[in-house]
């Protein structure tokens, strides 16, 4: 594929991106974690029945944001950005790796781990402080809470900037997929929205996910291998 720098290009990324990193995607592991299914872990029910259990949960992975860094393909993602003129980096995932290699026109659509957010008052703090990582809740700097939430998109909440997301993604001309394995809506049914705007898309995976069909292109394999390999061919062709 020629890649013109007038071409409005639209990265969806997954798990999977991050995964050379060290960080594990949702589906190892069968989705368990300490005996419980990751989806019973992450829902507004569970926080409300058993915040301990959620906070630990968060805190652990929140924690593990300063052992971790950004792989070759976070990186390769910083040069595709700055190559093109319109850009947009879209993300399910709640590390910080893609902003840290340098990322900017980057959307979380499911959140972020660094951040806390209030439920009684709407702040969001960045909460990446020692004090912020220890076991005990954090309080609200603004009111009276005296439990933050994790800044995350839990199942049966909203995904967000989802009018930004869709608009950019109705008027690309490419379309790249990266480490998602396509089970989880709305973001896995952004490939059909671009591909009935007749972008080009194309899928790079370690696995065929679940829309495989769907990709004009799939790149099966590490995304540390392929990304680099594959941007670099995109903007000398
Ligand atoms: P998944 O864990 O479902 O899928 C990760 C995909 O990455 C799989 O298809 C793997 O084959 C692939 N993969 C693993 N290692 C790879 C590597 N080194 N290079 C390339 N591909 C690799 O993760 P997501 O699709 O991101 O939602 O999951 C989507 C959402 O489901 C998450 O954002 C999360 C989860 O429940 C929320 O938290 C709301």
């Amino acid at each position: 594929m020629m890649l013109g720098s007038d071409m409005r290009v639209v990265v969806l990324t997954g798990a999977g991106i991050s995964a050379e990193s060290g960080i594990r995607t949702f589906r190892a592991n069968d989705g368990v974690w300490e005996n419980h299914r990751i989806e019973d872990v992450a829902t507004p029910f569970a926080w409300e029945r058993d915040p301990r259990l959620v906070w630990r949960f968060y805190q652990g992975r929140r924690r593990q944001l300063l052992d971790v860094n950004p792989n070759s393909a976070h990186e390769a993602l910083v040069s595709l950005e700055s190559y093109l003129d319109e850009f947009l980096l879209i993300t399910q995932n709640v590390d910080d790796l893609h902003s840290r290699a340098g990322s900017e026109k980057l959307i979380h659509m499911h959140g972020e781990l660094r951040k806390l957010r209030c439920e009684m008052c709407g702040e969001i703090i960045d909460a990446m402080d020692d004090e912020h990582l220890q076991d005990q809740y954090v309080k609200c700097v603004q009111c009276t809470n005296e439990r933050l939430r994790p800044h995350i998109v839990w199942f049966h909440e909203m995904p967000l900037r989802m009018d930004e997301i869709y608009d950019a993604v109705g008027e690309c001309d490419v379309f790249i997929a990266i480490g998602t394995s396509g089970h989880v809506y709305p973001a896995a049914g952004l490939l059909s929205i671009a591909k009935d705007t007749g972008a080009h898309c194309i899928g790079i995976n370690l696995d065929p996910p679940e829309n495989v069909i769907l990709f004009d292109e799939f790149h099966q394999g590490l995304a540390g291998e392929l990304v680099p390999a594959l941007v670099t061919k995109w903007m000398s062709e």
